[in-house]
């Protein structure tokens, strides 16, 4: 199915092409109820952190459009790992509840890794724990992280092919830059992975044929980074020098050169929310 943007074919659509996701999410949902199955994602979130509160925000209203039932969970600054262990125990034990998910970060008296592997692997529906890592990373079925795989479905919906592409990932985190990595081997891309100790690497992503920024830093790379004729994946979320959200790739600056880029917002995104409903969807039959 191609998805291109009518009034752009540079842009990928984010935004749009979520929504035809949820679309079909919402399409399957219903179609459980109709069989009187429910699905359901329980929803933590500990502290009043305002930029988490907005991505839960949106997960729940992704949850209200797809027909999927949210469970939230607020819970005070000074919640203890306890407590909170204690939370995730009983949402482990309910059979009413298919996906468990926690905002992150977490409070500091919390230890982050302590509370990810405490989540059943079976309700990881934001594929954190080690379980879904290793069967990721061993090519078995189970959860992947949701920016990563919304990128691969971006690209695929937009009919860029990834075989045999020269793919270079800038960013090593355990939530993008890794699991991307896995993603890309799967699709038979040729993998590069810079980071903060990588050599000239801007020698490195300009000869990528396709680019994936998640560096965190706005609009770091200019024209001179980027292949005549490359796609580029903006997983930036950054302020720029007017406060305005922007990518880690200089937008103007590159469209020109480019065949196909992420706008921020309403790239990636988008994406994530959408195969996070995904997961939740999927959640049900394991
Ligand atoms: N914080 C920033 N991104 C994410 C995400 O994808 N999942 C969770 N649980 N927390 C996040």
């Amino acid at each position: 199915m191609s998805t291109v943007n009518e009034m752009d074919p540079k842009i990928i659509d984010g935004k749009r092409i979520s929504k035809e996701i949820k679309e079909e999410i919402r399409d399957k949902v219903s179609k459980l109820n109709r069989e009187g199955k429910e699905v359901a994602l329980a929803v933590i979130l500990v502290g009043e952190n305002p930029a988490s509160q907005v991505y839960v925000r949106n997960k729940q209203k992704a949850c209200e459009f797809t027909g999927i039932k949210s469970l939230s969970y607020n819970l005070p600054e000074d919640t203890s790992e306890e407590e909170l262990l204690d939370l995730i125990e009983e949402l482990n034990h309910r059979d009413d509840v298919n996906g468990i998910l926690v905002q992150l970060p977490l409070p500091k008296q919390i230890n982050e890794e302590r509370i990810l592997d405490r989540i059943d692997p079976k309700k990881d529906v934001d594929g954190f724990h080690p379980v879904s890592v290793g069967n990721l990373s061993i090519g078995r079925p189970g959860y992947v992280s949701c920016t990563p795989a919304g990128i691969i479905e971006l690209l695929k919906r937009s009919d860029i092919p990834m075989d045999g592409k020269n793919v270079v990932i800038v960013g090593r985190s355990n939530i993008v830059g890794k699991p991307m990595a896995i993603l890309m081997l799967r699709e038979n891309a040729t993998v590069t992975i810079c980071h903060s100790h990588t050599k000239n690497m801007r020698e490195i992503t300009s000869q990528a044929d396709i680019l994936v920024a998640a560096i965190g830093k706005p609009k770091f790379f200019k024209k001179e980074d980027v292949k005549e004729g490359a796609v580029v994946i903006d997983v930036g979320m950054d302020r720029d020098e007017n406060n305005k959200l922007c990518g880690d790739v200089d937008f103007d600056d590159v469209y020109d050169k480019v065949s196909h880029i992420t706008p921020v917002p309403g790239g990636v995104g988008p994406m994530t929310i959408a195969m996070l409903m995904s997961n939740v969807l999927h959640s049900i039959e394991i």
